[in-house]
């Protein structure tokens, strides 16, 4: 699929791993909507990046919500790719100090994570199968999940987010299956630990031991090499069904 002359939705487009997506797509010719919970951040990005570009105000666990960032994103052009970026971490251990994990707090994240995601996912893949296939297979969109490397080595206290990004890796092979037949790949990036706001809000030595177990280079991503692998994923007809670890072999301890 090409980025020049289609029109892409990145959800938590207003930061981190999405912010670096909307401005590399943009760059590459494509109109991008992106849309994020935090107004401030998403019109910057929208204003910085100018023509092609606009913020839509968005909670991807809410239906209409999304329905209407998705239409925004189809006013600037054919719909022909998403990347799920928005995402929360938070954490509690499963018998704390405090007591039991709470479990409105591990409902939420496994909402926004996962529920989120597979909300924009069915909401862009049913737009996508009212377009015309392109290219020489056929192809009419791409959808871009991420996950996490603690959907596979989640360390003590991510049981909520790890359950979450697990979800969305589990989910990727039977919707890239399903949705073949309208010409529509499904892919998941599994990202060790890049330099966001979501790590900067981390303590100081939690950022130490995760920088510390990435084995090379040994220091958090930039969120421009995740932006390059999603622009790859969506040029790559063959890049279907899969898992993508970009990690730099980090394979996280228990704690
Ligand atoms: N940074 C990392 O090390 C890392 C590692 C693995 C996976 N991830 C995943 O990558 C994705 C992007 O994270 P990031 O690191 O760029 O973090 P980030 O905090 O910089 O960006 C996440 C964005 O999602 C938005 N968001 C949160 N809830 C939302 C909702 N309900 N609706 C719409 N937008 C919402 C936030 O406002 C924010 O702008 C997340 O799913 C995260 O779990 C990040």
């Amino acid at each position: 699929m090409q980025l020049a002359g289609h029109s892409f939705l990145v959800t938590g487009g207003a930061s981190g791993l999405g912010a670096a997506c909307a401005v590399r797509f943009h760059a590459a010719g494509a109109s991008v909507i992106a849309a994020d919970r935090d107004a401030a951040k998403g019109e910057a990005i929208a204003s910085q990046l100018g023509e092609r570009a606009a913020f839509v105000e968005t909670d991807v666990t809410d239906p209409d919500s999304v329905q209407a960032a998705i239409d925004a994103a189809s006013r600037l052009g054919p719909l022909r790719g998403v990347v799920n970026c928005a995402g929360i971490l938070d954490g509690a251990r499963i018998v704390g100090r405090e007591g039991p994990h709470d479990l409105e707090m591990f409902a939420r994240v496994v909402n926004v994570n996962l529920v989120g995601t597979f909300n924009v996912l069915r909401l862009a893949a049913a737009a996508m199968a009212a377009l015309p296939p392109v290219g020489d297979d056929g192809e009419r969109g791409v959808i871009i999940n991420t996950a996490s490397v603690a959907a596979f080595e989640g360390q003590i206290g991510q049981a909520a987010y790890a359950a979450s990004k697990g979800g969305v890796a589990s989910m990727t092979l039977p919707a890239a299956r399903e949705l073949a037949k309208l010409g529509i790949r499904v892919v998941a990036i599994a990202p060790g630990i890049f330099e966001t706001a979501m790590m900067q809000a981390a303590l100081e030595s939690v950022r130490e031991s995760l920088a510390g177990q990435t084995v090379f280079p040994p220091r958090f991503g930039d969120p421009r090499e995740f932006a390059a692998l999603a622009q790859h994923v969506i040029e790559n007809p063959m890049l279907n069904g899969a898992v993508l670890r970009l990690d730099g072999a980090v394979r996280m301890a228990a704690r």
